[in-house]
């Protein structure tokens, strides 16, 4: 049976951290917590948004959340720093494992899909620059669901768009809340968890699998299937 597998991007393939490198020029040594604040506003606003059925294109979310951290920190940025670190944020580098997972998951004939958050368009412009982009057989997007994670529609959506069923798909994430909410909506999932000291949401509801990186998946997809 193939086996079809649902990668998140932001946080999973993707490095949103990356950032501080931009960050740091303008915030020296605060340029870690501005990222960590940034990216936990972005996703509280999706949450909000997807409560509310308020829907906007996530880099409306990532945008207002710029604006909301700078507003934390006293607004050391200006305009032109804001606009800057919106086109960075557009070319994020991937983690160091992710190539290597993702050639692997391939070699062992499974179906890749990136699956988002972000609109189709701007993950695919994401993948291209940190030049994984050929490895998918495609981009599913919640952009057509007017929703966000975890939302089960949009776990529904992606299973409809790539014509899998739970029982044989699989969502790869690094977020809790996602590995969660895939769980929830019937898939399996593997929860990414690069650093020791990531924890899980107690809330009785495990992962099917942890990795501590991309490239481990495939052998342990394999393991569970042998
Ligand atoms: C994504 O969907 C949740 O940010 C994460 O790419």
């Amino acid at each position: 049976m193939t086996v079809t597998i649902a990668f998140d991007v932001y946080g999973t393939l993707i490095d949103t951290h990356g950032i501080v490198v931009a960050l740091s020029e303008r915030l020296g040594d605060r340029a870690s917590e501005f990222s960590r604040r940034w990216r936990e506003k972005q996703l509280e606003y999706s949450f909000r948004r997807g409560l509310m059925q308020n829907y906007v294109d996530f880099s409306v979310c990532t945008r207002q959340a710029l604006d909301y951290t700078n507003s934390s920190f006293e607004s050391p940025l200006g305009s032109q720093d804001l606009e800057g670190l919106m086109t960075a944020y557009r070319k994020l580098p991937a983690f160091a494992d992710v190539e290597d997972g993702l050639a692997a998951a391939r070699k062992a004939g499974h179906r890749l899909f990136a699956f988002s958050n972000g609109r189709a368009d701007s993950v695919e412009a994401l993948l291209t620059n940190a030049g994984i982009l050929s490895y998918f057989d495609g981009v599913v997007s919640v952009d057509e669901m007017k929703s966000f994670k975890p939302n089960p529609g949009v776990y529904g959506h992606f299973l409809r768009k790539a014509q899998a069923t739970g029982s044989d798909a699989w969502l790869v994430s690094s977020n809790p809340f996602d590995v969660i909410g895939a769980i929830s909506a019937g898939m399996r999932a593997a929860w990414v968890k690069r650093s020791a000291d990531a924890l899980f949401d107690p809330w009785g509801i495990e992962p099917t699998l942890v990795v501590r990186s991309v490239a481990e998946l495939a052998g342990r997809i394999g393991q569970l299937r042998a």
